[in-house]
């Protein structure tokens, strides 16, 4: 029996003191893995009920096991409820995540992420939207919405802000804004994590759209690997020169086995008197799409929202209407 294989058949035994089942009839041990470096163990337990009293009760039982019996120095239990667990996986069929990425900012990424949430959402579908750019979140103002803290449901889980029916989180919310950004970068990598499992999303959620910090360098990266199985779109702008950064945030993508949608040309063109001027270059986007093997999806013109919004383009005005023929067609490729 492998050391795996062994951690399971005695941690197994150990009951749940709450429904009395072991934890192989509760299918509680949910996940395993072990340190060889530290000899240390790392596992996941889901519980009928979990607070301070129970926790130190499972965790008195299974160190006993580990450390005792089995002989490894140290133990690492992260504790979760049974039923809980079960609506993660649930979710974790059902939602599709969706990635932005750009090679540099200020391409019009959380632009296109946050129309493209709103555009889904006017289809009917439920969407979540994460705003995971630690350097330049602006989620929260595209939104138009006040940065408070958020509160926690009974299960300790972080309720997300709704807005236009999409359920957003951003990092923004929990900082106040004189932090350093060389303090934020790393600290903020690290609160994502929580982005992804502990924050209480509703359980119809459909898509899941993550507004990812710009360019190829670690920490974007990193916040990168954290999206399950992701497909990625990549922003540009149509200037030549652009593109090859681009490129390696796409390439980057690949190689994390993130699945690319597709690049969407933003700025692409200004509309004027019924001719489309091309103020800031020309074929970025198909640059883009030829190396990285994938398609142009779209071309956002150059524009601001006619509704009076800063942001947010209405579905009557055509800008609105080219992110909701978007929202169709990734509906349609998702499925
Ligand atoms: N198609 C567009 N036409 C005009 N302005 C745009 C367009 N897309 C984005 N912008 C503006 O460009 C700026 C940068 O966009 P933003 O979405 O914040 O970029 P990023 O998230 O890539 O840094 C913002 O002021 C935004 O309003
Ligand atoms: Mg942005």
């Amino acid at each position: 029996m492998d050391k795996i294989e062994t951690i399971k058949k005695h941690v197994g035994d150990v009951v749940d003191p709450t429904s009395k089942k072991t934890l192989a009839e509760s299918d509680g041990l949910k996940y395993v893995s072990i340190d060889d470096e530290k000899n240390t163990v790392n596992l996941v337990i889901g519980l009928e009920k979990v607070d301070d009293k129970i926790k130190q009760q499972v965790t008195r039982s299974v160190a006993k096991i580990i450390k005792l019996d089995l002989q490894y120095t140290g133990l690492k239990i992260d504790f979760q409820l049974l039923k809980l667990d079960e609506s993660i996986l649930n979710k974790e069929r059902k939602v599709k995540y969706i990635g932005i990425a750009s090679g540099k900012g200020g391409v019009g990424k959380s632009t296109v992420a946050a129309n493209l949430a709103l555009a889904l959402s006017r289809l009917g579908k439920k969407v979540g939207l994460i705003d995971a750019d630690i350097y330049g979140s602006s989620i929260p103002t595209i939104f138009d919405m006040e940065i408070v803290l958020p509160k926690a449901d009974e299960n300790e889980k972080i309720i997300p802000f709704v807005k236009s029916g999409i359920e957003i989180m951003s990092t923004e919310f929990f900082l106040k804004d004189d932090k350093p950004l060389m303090w934020r970068g790393p600290m903020l990598g690290k609160m994502l994590n929580h982005f992804f499992y502990d924050i209480a999303w509703s359980e119809e959620l459909e898509y899941m759209l993550v507004d990812l910090p710009p360019g190829t360098g670690d920490v974007a990266m990193d916040i990168q690997k954290l999206i399950p199985e992701s497909k990625m779109i990549i922003i540009t702008t149509p200037h030549k020169s652009a593109s090859h950064i681009a490129v390696k945030a796409g390439f980057a993508a690949k190689e994390l086995n993130h699945e690319l949608l597709g690049v969407i040309e933003n700025m692409s063109f200004l509309r004027h008197n019924d001719e489309n001027l091309n103020i800031f270059g020309e074929g970025g986007g198909k640059v883009v799409a030829d190396r990285l093997e994938t398609d142009l999806i779209g071309q956002i013109p150059i524009g601001q929202p006619k509704s009076g919004h800063h942001s947010l383009f209405d579905m009557h005005e055509e800008i609105g209407i080219n992110y909701l023929g978007l929202a169709n067609k990734l509906i349609k490729d998702l499925n």
